[in-house]
């Protein structure tokens, strides 16, 4: 792989003097979703797949851009003078987005650079492929000029970016569980506080198997922020009774006596999913510490259930898919990962019914959405090196 890579490098840029190989993973959410913003848990782990990217620094301050995966773009060219959103930039704006955050925290990027990605997560999957590139960025930007951050801070630079070069108002799950991220282990983070801890997935005789819509989706044209507002405004309305911080710190019953205050419906629904969805995610972790995955793949049922009608970012797609997936006998739980609208699904499933599942789901998802979907088994993998 390393040196198909640098071969490729040297076909765009001419040759491959002094260029470095480095890699960052995908990610997938296993419970534990549109919490991170409202200050509830989440619990994704790194992927095997990821993003690839070969660098070197340059002399000059140009930026020379190219990704194997958008080839007819050629090499995008611009310069550190250039930082700013545009899109006619196109994918670039992730890259550039984070050598502007890095100038943002006070590490200004002083040197230009040529870039090669390739990336083996389906794009627009929702297995967060722009993240990925994000936190790849910062980490060969760290190595390329010699930066003193951590992992950690990787993470919230490359959120930094998303949300005020690119736009979108994401939580921290998707760079934090990359940047972060451990072979065989889920992340189970509080967002309020920061802390974590490593939880080992041991899927014995099981598969974590994801199933992709293809229903292509943008975190900037979706609701997700409108979400987000949405929240927040609950938020507001919750704290003119209580002394809450954030959605996270409610608990159930609580949320049932306070509710009203809200006054509207769907905003009430908006809360309760926060709620319900932090407090799922507790009890899911703790039934995986027992080694009841029985218990957890009922959680990931009822976290999709409550994404489907009280956040409403499922779609027919999603919930083709996920539907689905309940019929078939030895599948421990199934639900949408990621923002939704779109992107695709996360199953636990017995190894002996993964042919039968990618074969039956893939049948009625075709007859029911008109195209195919794709299924792939995943591994969990490690966080971003340089190979
Ligand atoms: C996207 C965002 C994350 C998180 C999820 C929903 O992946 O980038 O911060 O909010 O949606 O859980």
């Amino acid at each position: 792989m390393k040196q198909q890579l640098l071969e490729k490098f040297a076909a765009v840029f001419g040759d491959a003097e002094g260029a470095k190989v480095y890699f960052a993973p995908g990610r997938v959410n296993l419970i534990g979703e549109h919490t991170d913003y409202n200050g509830g848990h989440v619990f994704p782990c790194a992927l095997t797949i990821g993003t690839y990217g070969v660098a070197r620094r340059r002399a000059d301050d140009a930026l020379h851009l190219y990704s194997a995966n958008f080839e007819q773009l050629g090499v995008v060219k611009s310069s550190l003078k250039e930082l700013i959103f545009s899109k006619e930039a196109d994918w670039t704006n992730y890259p550039k987005g984070v050598i502007w955050a890095f100038g943002q925290k006070g590490m200004p990027v002083t040197g230009g650079m040529d870039l090669l990605l390739w990336g083996n997560i389906p794009n627009g999957s929702g297995l967060s492929s722009s993240a990925s590139v994000e936190v790849l960025t910062g980490f060969i930007l760290r190595d390329l000029y010699g930066f003193e951050v951590s992992n950690q801070e990787l993470a919230l630079i490359g959120q930094y970016s998303e949300n005020h070069y690119n736009g979108v108002n994401c939580g921290i799950m998707d760079q934090f569980a990359i940047a972060m991220g451990k072979a065989d282990c889920a992340i189970f983070l509080d967002t309020a506080t920061m802390e974590y801890a490593y939880a080992p997935i041991r899927l014995e005789a099981m598969k974590l198997v994801i199933s992709c819509s293809n229903k292509k989706r943008g975190l900037g044209d979706s609701k997700y922020n409108e979400r987000r507002t949405e929240c927040e405004t609950a938020l507001e309305r919750l704290q003119k009774v209580t002394g809450i911080r954030t959605l996270g710190d409610l608990d159930e019953d609580t949320f049932e006596k306070v509710k009203d205050v809200i006054g509207d419906k769907t905003l009430i629904a908006r809360a309760r999913h926060a709620v319900y969805e932090n407090r799922r995610t507790l009890r899911a972790v703790e039934a995986l510490r027992a080694n009841d995955i029985a218990t957890f793949g009922r959680l990931m049922n009822e976290s999709h259930i409550s994404l489907r009608d009280d956040y409403e970012v499922t779609g027919r797609e999603l919930d083709t898919l996920v539907e689905e997936a309940w019929k078939i006998d030895g599948v421990i739980g199934s639900r949408m990962t990621g923002a939704g609208f779109g992107g695709c699904t996360v199953s636990i499933v017995k190894e002996e019914a993964v042919d039968v599942f990618c074969q039956q789901v893939g049948a009625a998802y075709r007859r029911a959405v008109g195209y195919d979907a794709d299924f792939y088994v995943v591994q969990i993998g490690g966080g971003p090196t340089q190979l």
